[in-house]
């Protein structure tokens, strides 16, 4: 199976998986990507059934638009039964890096207000440590050299991400280097560091519910709460 056969594959079994919440005066939070991408192209299929939804960038409020999907903004919507999202990479207890999209930060906030976080990825994705993918950060202009020297302090070596400004008006700083063997730990670090907006880690709300599309199928986890 190709890795487009994989999107489409685990996007149909996220709408399987949220079947059940899509009812009368559901807000469904949805990410952003080409695999969230998938998604919002086979929930056009059950508009029918709930209420609008809450997008984590402009682009998926165009497609939802564009396929007649009611999108409301987070403040309107308060908190949302179930958010459905890729991710850049995954380890085992579900901890992931997102942002190679550039969207982390609306997506954090919408995965911060919704009960249930499903992510949805192939199999590629999947990594026992995180941090072969450079992980983004969203950077307040102003703050660029101040947070990059920062990030240098932590072992990172740090890339503004060329021609790319945030919904928000911001920079993207993708870091290779960072030893992120502790995610919630390196994402209160980071959060730390001045300047910066968000980090691409979601460690401190990681995915309850991870589909991974594999050669052999998707593959269901669930993270362990305990
Ligand atoms: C967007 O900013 C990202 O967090 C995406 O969720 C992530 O990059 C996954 O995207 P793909 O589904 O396109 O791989």
């Amino acid at each position: 199976m190709d890795q487009a056969s994989k999107k489409q594959a685990v996007a149909a079994a996220a709408v399987e998986q949220i079947r059940e919440q899509l009812v009368r005066g559901a807000v469904i939070g949805v990410g952003t990507g080409s695999t969230a991408n998938c998604f919002i192209d086979l929930l056009a299929d059950h508009k029918g059934r709930f209420d609008a939804a809450v997008a984590s960038s402009n682009a998926t409020a165009a497609r939802l638009e564009g396929h007649g999907i009611r999108v409301l903004d987070l403040n309107e919507a308060g908190s949302l039964a179930v958010y459905v999202d890729g991710a850049d990479e995954v380890d085992v207890g579900l901890n992931l890096i997102k942002g190679g999209g550039g969207a982390l930060t609306r997506e954090k906030i919408v995965a911060a207000a919704s009960e249930n976080f499903v992510c949805i990825v192939d199999d590629s994705k999947c990594v026992d440590v995180l941090g072969a993918f450079p992980l983004p950060l969203e950077v307040i202009p102003m703050a660029r050299e101040l947070v990059m020297s920062g990030l240098r302090d932590f072992g990172g070596q740090p890339q503004v991400r060329a021609g790319f400004v945030t919904d928000n008006g911001n920079l993207i700083v993708d870091t290779k280097g960072l030893d992120l063997r502790d995610p919630p730990a390196c994402e209160r670090r980071l959060n730390d560091l001045v300047g910066v907006v968000c980090n691409g880690l979601f460690a401190l709300r990681p995915a309850d519910v991870l589909l991974i599309a594999g050669a052999a199928g998707v593959e269901r986890r669930l993270r362990n709460r305990s």
